[in-house]
């Protein structure tokens, strides 16, 4: 029998996670856990390279391991960890900076824009945060790895990384692909479709949180933005607003851009804002009231990331000694 191919992925810890998250990576995820061996990791390391109060931190990382369960991941199917709880991550990072230059990572557009958002803490974490994140993917010879679009440029140096490091020492590592989804994958604001909807967007009414109440919700598409054709129609360039309501429907309720614009054919914009809310709010309250009981049975979440994390370790342990055979150190 052929073995299931690998997938990780992880999200940072840092709170406050959009539909853009869930529709864009969490959604996808759940829908993978039979086919493929799921590794999915809570970023806490890389959290790090910005400055964060430490009892947020750690709140952060509990809830993120309650979301993503309440979101459908089925911890018996997947390996749900901390990343900080598996050393190998840090470990063979330490090994992979050796072998990435200076030049490449001070080209990734991600370093470029952080750097310009916070320059009066430009850490050199900063700088190797791409390190740590192949160290993530390498150590699980994972084949697949779902990223948003922002981190493709992640994978590109990942692969390099990988390659740079097979061609001195004989195949290690597997050189992983990303796995971008369809529209899913990029979920836009709603005050400016133009661009993704983030976590750190200002105006409140250009995101819609996770924990955001139904009338919130509801709100929210009530006000987003459209134009002026009055037509339910996906065209990404001249209609962002409302191809980006038509994706966001279309991933909940599975459908394609086509049955929606029949779906919607001769409904005005009003209603058609009001049934993609109400899909929303239909979705996201299952998943916060699931998220309420776990988060207050603090020994069950425990239990859950102790078991992925020994997983993790037991995983991790023969690449990374093997690394440390092949650079020279002594291992036994
Ligand atoms: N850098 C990713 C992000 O901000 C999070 C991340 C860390 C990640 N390590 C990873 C994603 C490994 C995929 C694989 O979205």
């Amino acid at each position: 029998m052929e073995s299931k191919k690998i997938i990780l992925s992880g999200i940072q810890a840092t709170g406050n996670l959009t539909l853009g998250n869930y529709l864009g990576a969490l959604n996808n995820w759940t829908q993978m856990q039979d086919k493929y061996d799921c590794y999915y990791m809570i970023a806490d390391l890389h959290t790090l390279t910005v400055r964060r109060n430490p009892e947020e931190l750690r709140k952060n990382t509990l809830s993120l391991i309650a979301l993503y369960i309440a979101a459908g991941l089925d911890p018996k199917k997947n390996t749900i960890f901390i990343q900080s709880h598996v050393p190998a991550h840090s470990q063979l990072s330490w090994i992979l900076n050796c072998y990435t230059y200076m030049g490449e990572l001070s080209r990734m557009t991600q370093y470029k824009d952080k750097a310009t958002k916070h320059p009066d803490n430009l850490n050199s974490g900063l700088f190797n945060y791409p390190v740590l994140m192949a160290s993530d993917i390498l150590l699980y010879n994972a084949d697949l790895v779902p990223v948003g679009e922002d981190q493709r440029q992640h994978l590109e140096i990942t692969r390099d990384i990988a390659e740079r490091f097979n061609s001195i020492y004989g195949e290690t590592f597997k050189i992983p692909k990303a796995y971008v989804g369809k529209d899913g994958a990029r979920i836009m604001g709603l005050q400016d479709p133009t661009s993704k909807m983030s976590k750190s967007a200002e105006n409140e009414l250009d995101k819609v949180l996770l924990t955001d109440t139904p009338e919130l919700i509801i709100k929210k598409f009530k006000k987003a933005i459209t134009d002026s054709e009055n037509k339910v129609k996906y065209d990404k360039e001249n209609k962002p607003g409302i191809s980006n309501l038509m994706v966001i429907y279309g991933v909940i309720k599975n459908k394609s851009m086509d049955e929606i614009e029949k779906e919607f054919d001769g409904v005005g914009y009003g209603d058609f804002k009001k049934t993609v809310g109400e899909a929303v709010v239909e979705r996201l309250i299952p998943m916060q009231e699931r998220y309420n009981e776990l988060i207050n049975e603090p020994e069950k979440l425990k239990a859950i990331y102790q078991q992925g994390d020994k997983r993790a370790i037991v995983k991790t342990a023969d690449l990374l000694k093997e690394v440390y055979r092949k650079v020279g150190l002594v291992v036994d």
